[in-house]
């Protein structure tokens, strides 16, 4: 398997651009299963999870084309089963249920397995399809769900730890083709969401009130084929600026959506940094000796679950004692023992890490676990003396486009090192 070194303690400058977003992709990708008519979707990024959900189409029988990061899919004629090999790389491939059950009005998708962030239920999204008169059954590890035809409901996605995203995906898309009105309460409000529904409405769909806790789905009879661009990825924007707060001299992150954002850069200027706001870029400059922070993961517009490792390696060396309560995944602390093989002094105490800043990490082997931990580690390798060896990397391609390269494009000495 292929590992990262990062050679640490070299400042980085200049600007970044975003690529298109991973969480927003994925669900768009599966709505092209919608229509029969050809969907183009621009700014798909070339990430192991985009070329997971492509291959999940195609075995569903689209025809699908890529070139570069545009994505044609045309699925004329399609299946409705999806089995465990199939889908068993990706979670979030849980997302195929909802066009299914629109369209075809029934699906058999293979349940998601365990996750390493944390208890990952999809008994919402299940809810919301019974509420819209489906039949759901757990079979052997597969997800039935079938309805003779589908009706408008009310929806609460409410959870034990907020609202779903992907649960609110997958309703929005079976109800866009039910008899009636659709209801979504508590809704998540992610911009993906809003990004989803915005396509959505391109195929002909009839859905106000997206970005809001609650959305009005007005079902129509069928949708037809649509052009799109997927918004920029706020959560490598994100780790991009935290790069910059943690060994810059003066980093822009460009074709950014600020208001994405806006909990990320109120929390980087809390702690001491210089945070400069322009329409569709952000700049981060250090300012001096930057301090502790609480900070609490909430549901969107709060602050996100999936920026909360990478704030943990940046608060290691942050003067003072910080304290960070994760509480959407309440057990996702996978990166804190490994930015402990390198000198972070980090306690944790039930969903909350303990932070008390130390003066310098020293680079060592450390394991990535998960998409964002893996993030955590290069940023801590950045900042730490001497070489940081991240191993498992694959966990980084899942959800990053080229970060090795573009973090060496700001000046950071890192290379990755090809397995045997
Ligand atoms: C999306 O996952 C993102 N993934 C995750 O990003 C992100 O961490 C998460 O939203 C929260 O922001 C994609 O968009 C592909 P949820 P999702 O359903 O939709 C509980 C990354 O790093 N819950 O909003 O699967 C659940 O256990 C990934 O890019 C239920 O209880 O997350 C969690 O505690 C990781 N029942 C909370 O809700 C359900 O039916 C939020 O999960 C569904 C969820």
């Amino acid at each position: 398997m292929d590992k990262i070194l990062i050679h640490g303690g070299h400042k980085l400058s200049g600007s970044i651009k975003v690529s298109g977003s991973k969480n927003s992709s994925l669900p768009i990708l599966a709505a092209t299963l919608l229509t029969r008519e050809p969907c183009v979707v621009h700014g798909v990024p070339d990430l192991s999870d985009t070329q997971y959900m492509l291959q999940i189409l195609t075995y569903l029988g689209a025809q699908v084309e890529r070139a570069s990061g545009t994505v044609s899919v045309t699925a004329e004629k399609i299946d409705s089963v999806a089995p465990y090999d199939v889908v068993r790389k990706m979670r979030a491939s849980v997302c195929i249920l909802g066009p299914l059950l629109g369209r075809c009005k029934e699906a058999t998708v293979a349940l998601p397995g365990g996750c390493i962030i944390g208890n990952r239920p999809i008994d919402l999204h299940l809810k919301g399809f019974e509420a819209l008169g489906a039949s759901v059954r757990v079979e052997s590890g597969d997800i039935k769900v079938f309805a003779p035809k589908l009706t408008g409901a009310t929806i609460d996605m409410q959870g034990q730890f907020g609202p779903t995203v992907l649960g609110t995906d997958n309703v929005m898309m079976a109800a866009v083709l039910a008899d009636g009105m659709t209801v979504i309460e508590r809704a998540a409000m992610e911009p993906e969401v809003v990004d989803l529904a915005n396509f959505l409405n391109k195929m002909g769909a009839k859905i106000e009130g997206a970005g809001a806790s609650r959305i009005i789905i007005e079902g129509v009879r069928e949708l037809h084929g649509a052009e799109h661009w997927v918004i920029p990825d706020r959560i490598e924007a994100g780790t991009f600026l935290v790069a910059g707060a943690i060994a810059g001299r003066g980093v822009t992150v460009k074709r950014v959506q600020p208001d994405h954002v806006r909990a990320l850069t109120d929390a980087l200027a809390r702690c001491g940094y210089a945070v400069d706001v322009a329409q569709d870029s952000v700049s981060i400059l250090p300012n001096g000796d930057a301090t502790a922070l609480q900070l609490t993961t909430e549901p969107y517009p709060g602050f996100p679950t999936d920026m909360q490792a990478q704030m943990c390696a940046l608060l290691s060396t942050n003067r003072g004692t910080s304290s960070v309560t994760e509480n959407i995944f309440p057990r996702r602390y996978m990166h804190v023992a490994e930015l402990k093989r390198m000198g972070a002094k980090v306690q944790l105490e039930g969903a909350t890490a303990v932070i008390e800043g130390v003066d310098r990490l020293l680079g060592a082997p450390v394991m990535a676990s998960d998409l964002r931990a893996s993030a955590a580690l290069v940023l801590a390798g950045l900042k730490a003396e001497g070489t940081t060896e991240v191993n498992r990397v694959y966990h980084i391609d899942r959800g990053y486009e080229h970060l090795d390269e573009k973090l060496s494009e700001l000046g950071a000495h890192i290379e990755r090192v090809k397995a045997p």
